[in-house]
């Protein structure tokens, strides 16, 4: 199977290097594959980035995951300006940078992202409002006591509606609750949110979120959303809040390998979410070189750029194949020099799981990714 797609990559690449310049003025950019960048060379000669190929009209916004010290470095606002029409912020929407100490709100790292974006005329997609992780533990507490379920409810209400009013026509699309489902046998994942509050909290974030700014789209999120045990109780918590008029889409994160996932799982899900008739979004996707936690870091040879571009041209066929249903794909990180895959799951490991490496420059996968 890789076998044989590395020999088409490689006919690919050997056909590139015969086919003549590439044109990159503008008016060609949406045209034929074979008239976009094949190599380094061409890229450096153009303007054009994937934002341009993928543009929103005929395929979807596409977007980054940054921390607001990205807007102060010359080369990655280029990068980012190049290639993106979407961002995201990275950690500073979350609750704990948010809402750190209850009725206390900062939101000076998140306003930035936002500022940028505007200037730029890019879109915003908040990330996000109710999650397990990053979260503050006074939302739980009532002095040393556990917090009632009432409180935790009304607090989550207060924090959503806060955060969407600030954000009221800047942010157009929210990833309202993120994760709450489990990995293994139970439905839930056994949270603060869920131990105090059952399944409540979930519904009663997104009916907050509604009511908090109609206009903005309201998604739900998660991982390993293509795994089809986890698939079918994600789908059934998107049913009931479909009956509701609660939610416009699913987002999933997209945190992949060069292996996994099949393709196959990739469209069942995608089928499945889409029937509800709701948008769908990749929302976090990197491609790690690594299969397993148990595999010892590595160089980024040749070899594994090859497998990285196989992998990310079976998914982005797969987007392509689903472009009137996927609104968004987002990366949750610009270069290799920066992502959260060197911390985890194995801590210290170096990854290199997007199409521009340490320098800013693409990679093989991504001249895969716009030539099509
Ligand atoms: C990650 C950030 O990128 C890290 O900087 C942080 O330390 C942990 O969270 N799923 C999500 C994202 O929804 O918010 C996570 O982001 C990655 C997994």
């Amino acid at each position: 199977m890789l076998r044989k797609s590395k020999i088409k990559l490689f006919i690919f690449i050997v056909l590139w290097t015969f086919c003549g310049d590439a044109s990159c003025n503008k008016d060609d950019s949406t045209t034929e594959g074979n008239e976009r960048p094949k190599n380094i060379d061409e890229y450096n000669q153009c303007n054009e980035g994937l934002k341009d190929y993928y543009t929103p009209d005929d395929y979807f916004y596409m977007g980054v995951a940054i921390p607001p010290s990205f807007i102060n470095n010359q080369e990655k606002i280029n990068l980012i300006k190049r290639h993106f029409n979407s961002l995201t912020a990275d950690n500073s929407m979350k609750w704990s940078s948010l809402q750190p100490t209850e009725g206390n709100f900062d939101f000076t790292d998140a306003d930035k992202i936002v500022a940028f974006a505007q200037t730029n005329g890019m879109k915003v997609r908040g990330h996000t409002l109710c999650w397990h992780n990053q979260v503050p533990e006074w939302i739980f507490k009532n002095g040393e006591e556990t917090a009632s379920k009432e409180q935790v409810l009304n607090r989550l209400r207060t924090h959503i509606t806060t955060v969407m009013t600030h954000f009221k026509g800047k942010v157009c699309a929210w990833d309202v609750v993120n994760e709450v489902i489990d990995d293994g046998s139970s439905i839930y994942r056994s949270s603060q949110w869920y131990n105090i509050c059952g399944e409540d909290y979930i519904f009663e974030a997104f009916r907050a979120a509604r009511a908090a700014d109609p206009d903005a789209k309201l998604f739900y999120n998660d991982y390993t959303a293509i795994d089809p045990a986890k698939r079918d109780k994600i789908y059934d918590l998107l049913v009931k809040l479909k009956a509701e008029d609660l939610v416009d889409g699913m987002g999933l994160q997209g945190h992949w390998n060069i292996e996994y996932p099949p393709t196959s799982l990739i469209i069942q899900a995608f089928d499945k979410y889409k029937s509800l008739g709701l948008e769908l979004q990749i929302t976090e996707l990197d491609v790690s070189v690594y299969t397993s936690n148990s595999e010892p870091e590595s160089l980024y040879t040749s070899d594994l750029a090859l497998k990285q571009a196989v992998a990310y041209e079976r998914f982005f066929i797969a987007f392509r194949n689903y472009k009137n249903n996927i609104t968004g794909i987002t990366f949750w990180g610009l270069a290799d020099n920066y992502s959260w895959l060197d911390k985890f799951p194995v801590a210290g490991r170096k990854n290199y799981p997007f199409l521009f490496d340490e320098n800013y420059k693409p990679q093989k996968a991504y001249f895969v990714v716009i030539n099509f």
